[in-house]
């Protein structure tokens, strides 16, 4: 089965080890699903939440441990994702709401992780390398 989503070395991999282990997890998890099964769409969101929040977490310990500035902006987007992710868990109630989880699902998590870690995590690990953090 072709996976939704490839992993993608050169934009999926910071060269921060215990970052990149957790990113490619969510990939792992992220792919395993059938997008043609609601079912399956539900199970692998809500394992996704929780990873995630491990996930933030850790990057939120480095962010706190070695005074990175623009730890605001960085863990405002982790709470923004995460209740976004809760929202349409919620929503998949109605059928209209299993739409809008596929979509959400199939288009915007994956867009949203590739700008998040091109964006707001290279910049982590370039402070972190600066302060010569070992991964
Ligand atoms: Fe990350
Ligand atoms: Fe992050």
């Amino acid at each position: 089965m072709k996976k939704l989503k490839e992993f993608e070395p050169p934009k999926h991999l910071l060269q921060f080890d215990s970052m990149d282990e957790l990113h490619q997890e969510f990939l792992e998890v992220y792919n395993s699903v059938d997008i043609h099964d609601i079912n399956s769409v539900k199970e692998k969101l809500t394992i996704l939440l929780v990873h995630s929040k491990k996930h933030f977490a850790h990057e939120e310990a480095l962010m706190d441990e070695f005074g990175y500035l623009t730890h605001k902006e960085h863990k405002d987007e982790h709470n923004k994702v995460l209740a976004e992710m809760q929202y349409f868990l919620n929503l998949a109630q109605s059928s209209f709401g299993q739409k809008m989880l596929k979509a959400y699902y199939k288009e915007k998590l994956p867009s949203w992780f590739d700008l998040h870690l091109i964006s707001m995590d290279s910049d982590l690990v370039h402070f972190l390398n600066t302060k010569n953090k070992v991964s």
